[in-house]
């Protein structure tokens, strides 16, 4: 999503394949929708128009600014809200907890909002100076500091490396635990410099990209998060319900893609399109931030119905 600040001071924002998402996700009157990753609630709003008054919407974040500012925005939507804030990994604790057997709809839109990415506070982005932080739940866990700071040299190449594809891997950990026996690496600019000093430059994009990437998803636990969350709004939907999932890297689509699979495989789900859907070329151009994204969705069916549908169309064939 892209955003600047309305007349209130709150963040304007655009959400990413916002048209496509009420597209594929088809919400209906009355319907209960689960959205597992609220952010500013740009998604949420528009979908508690479809939903409407007799509707309800529970939204779920990691981060607890994120859930006040989006409560604050729900306000001016005619439905029922409940924020809840919880990874989307609980989420069918969460609806035990408030008494929904299922869901009709879910969105999982993963990864960082532009709000958390632009506040240089949060020590996401390498471009703004500010804390190694990363975590998107501000009130628990470590740091992306306390990992650059304590973990093994081995560990550090392994993130970089599997999380951030980065080829330099052992190259940019063992500097960073030279550089740390002298003085603790604290801002992003700091690490930043260190990658850049590093690694030779290639192409457009900044030599440090990888490294934050790679820190982001090993201090939020975001694969296994991802795995987690896919398997818990599953056991969350009602049969003829929806799941829509955006993800906006290569590793994270590869488990979204591969747990539809499974669930099509097992018979009880129908991808409703086949192919991942992309942003169109008029949405990168107004917001470069949606480029990478990737939507899937898939239904969920009565047991045994997908597979029977694939039996015919062996036979078809
Ligand atoms: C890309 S933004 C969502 C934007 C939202 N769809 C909108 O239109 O405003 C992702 C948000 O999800 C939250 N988040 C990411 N992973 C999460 C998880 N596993 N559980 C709960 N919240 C999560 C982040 O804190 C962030 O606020």
């Amino acid at each position: 999503m892209t955003e600047i600040e309305d007349e209130n001071k709150m963040p304007l924002h655009i959400p990413v394949m916002m048209a496509e998402v009420l597209e594929w996700l088809d919400p209906q009157r009355d319907d209960i929708y689960v959205d597992g990753t609220l952010g500013l609630g740009g998604h949420a709003f528009q979908i508690a128009q479809a939903v409407g008054r007799s509707g309800r919407v529970i939204g779920l974040d990691r981060d607890p600014n994120a859930l006040k500012l989006a409560t604050e925005k729900m306000k001016k939507a005619h439905t029922q809200f409940t924020p809840v804030h919880s990874s989307s990994a609980h989420m069918r604790q969460v609806l035990d907890d408030l008494g929904i057997t299922f869901a009709n709809r879910i969105l999982l839109d993963l990864g960082v909002s532009s709000m958390q990415l632009d506040k240089a506070e949060r020590g996401f982005s390498f471009m703004r100076e500010g804390p190694l932080d990363m975590r998107m739940d501000t009130t628990a866990g470590q740091t992306a500091a306390d990992i650059v700071n304590t973990a093994e040299e081995a560990e550090l190449a392994r993130i970089f490396y599997e999380y951030g594809e980065e080829k330099f891997s052992r190259r940019i950990a063992k500097s960073i635990v030279e550089q740390r026996t002298k003085q603790p690496i604290k801002s992003t600019v700091d690490l930043a410099s260190l990658v850049q000093g590093c690694v030779p430059r290639s192409g457009k994009i900044h030599p440090a990209t990888r490294v934050f990437q790679a820190l982001r998803i090993a201090v939020n636990d975001e694969l296994a998060t991802v795995q987690e969350s896919l398997q818990s709004a599953w056991a969350s939907l009602a049969i003829g319900g929806r799941l829509v999932v955006l993800s906006f890297h290569s590793l994270e689509d590869r488990l979204v893609k591969n747990a539809m699979r499974s669930w099509e495989e097992a018979g009880n789900a129908e991808l409703v399109q086949r192919k991942v859907v992309c942003p169109g070329d008029e949405e990168c151009r107004q917001n470069p931030r949606a480029r990478s994204t990737k939507l899937r969705v898939c239904q969920k069916t009565e047991a045994g119905c997908g597979s029977l549908k694939r039996k015919k169309n062996k036979y078809r064939q």
